[in-house]
């Protein structure tokens, strides 16, 4: 009976406690009932992605700073930005975030058809006026006959052109890493080197304290106190940016606001103070520079950060004592545990 008792008790806490959770393999990705997929949808969707007229000069697309090149990210520190302004964050990949429940390093939008209204908005990123998006995109023939397919008749609006794209954004997948071979069940999936790395991953490591699940990320905001680029905190643009942002979430004394408050932007909360997403490690070996910030060039600085139990002041994370070695096995379970097939991709034709 006390045995029973027992289980019971285990099961119910799993989940609820905070324990290292499980990785798991790709499978269905979740797609929301008021916006079906589609082959013409993602299509569509597909070529306002690459649209530079979704850019109020014109330069700049959304592929822009989520380039398939560049593992739907950019390669810089951060990202681009409308001319004369400048960005003050890392531009996340957007491979799996069909899986992420919130969206932006603190999570201020949590839908795809929510969010990709706000770059195109955005004064120092793309800097459209959606009115006037609605009238360039209804003006292209071929387009209009696109939506008439695809939304039964063929008005143009914004909302129908953030549902498109977010249906292009879900079909973004790593699939049929080594890590998804190794647990379906093929212990040779990994190469033995990774697997020591999987073992600290899961481990002496912790790191799947709060990378786990199927985009080895927990869905919740950590203050790590990852450090602030200091040549950034000089930057007058950025303060700029990271001002008004504030003042749209109605920040108090958003005019002084020196650093990036993270989701206390949102939450007003003292516990999120500085505290960021945990991202996903999919494809993480072609995604650099990493963090909201793009502070580190290299997985083996950041390994390093945790390693060091991270940034100053944290209460988040403790020293690892990792060996060499372990690090190194650590840094193969990353690279190329977690690296699945190529995306296939084929650049549209935009109309
Ligand atoms: C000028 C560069 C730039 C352009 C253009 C741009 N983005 Fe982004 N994107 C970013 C940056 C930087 C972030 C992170 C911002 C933050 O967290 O505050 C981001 C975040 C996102 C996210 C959230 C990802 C996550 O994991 O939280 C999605 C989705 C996204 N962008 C889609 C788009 C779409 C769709 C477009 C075109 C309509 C677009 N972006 C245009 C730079 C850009
Ligand atoms: C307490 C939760 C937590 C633990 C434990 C943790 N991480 Fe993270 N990790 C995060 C958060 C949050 C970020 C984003 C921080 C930021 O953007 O400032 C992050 C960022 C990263 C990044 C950068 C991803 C990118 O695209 O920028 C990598 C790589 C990473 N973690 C690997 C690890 C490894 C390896 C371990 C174990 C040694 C680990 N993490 C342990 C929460 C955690």
């Amino acid at each position: 009976m006390r045995k029973i008792a027992w289980i019971f008790l285990v099961a119910l806490c799993l989940p609820l406690c905070g324990f290292a959770g499980q990785l798991e393999s790709i499978k269905d990705v979740p797609i929301p009932q008021q916006n079906p997929q589609t082959p013409a949808k993602i299509e569509l969707g597909k070529k306002l992605f690459f649209d530079r007229r979704l850019s109020g000069d014109g330069t700049m697309s959304c592929a822009t700073c989520h380039d398939p090149q560049q593992g739907y990210s950019d390669g810089l520190e951060i990202s681009l930005s409308y001319p004369t302004t400048r960005n003050w964050r890392n531009s996340p990949t957007l491979i799996g975030v069909a899986f992420q429940k919130y969206l932006f390093h603190d999570g201020r939008a949590s839908s795809l058809e929510e969010q990709a209204l706000f770059p195109m908005m955005s004064a120092f990123e793309m800097n459209q006026n959606l009115d006037f998006m609605e009238e360039e995109i209804r003006s292209v023939p071929e387009y209009v006959a696109e939506f008439a397919e695809v939304f039964g008749d063929p008005d143009v609006t914004r909302e129908r052109i953030a549902m498109a794209i977010a249906a292009f954004e879900r079909t973004l997948i790593s699939r049929d890493a080594p890590l998804d071979r190794f647990l379906s069940g093929n212990k040779k999936g990994l190469s033995p080197e990774a697997v020591r790395g999987y073992k600290i991953f899961t481990g002496k490591g912790k790191c799947s304290e709060c990378h786990f699940g199927v985009n080895l990320a927990d869905d919740r905001f950590h203050a790590l106190q990852v450090q602030e680029n200091p040549e950034h905190l000089k930057d007058p643009r950025i303060a700029a940016t990271r001002r008004f942002v504030a003042k749209v979430f109605h920040f108090e004394g958003y005019r002084t606001l020196a650093e990036d408050p993270g989701r206390y932007l949102i939450t007003k909360d003292q516990k999120d103070w500085r505290a960021f997403k945990t991202p996903t490690l999919r494809e993480i070996a072609g995604t650099a520079p990493y963090m909201h910030n793009g502070i580190y060039a290299t997985l083996d600085e950041v390994i390093e950060f945790f390693n060091g139990g991270g940034g100053t002041g944290n209460a988040a994370l403790k020293p690892l004592q990792l060996t060499p070695t372990e690090k190194g096995q650590l840094k193969v379970f990353l690279e190329e545990g977690l690296t699945g097939a190529p995306i296939r991709f084929i650049y549209p034709k935009i109309p």
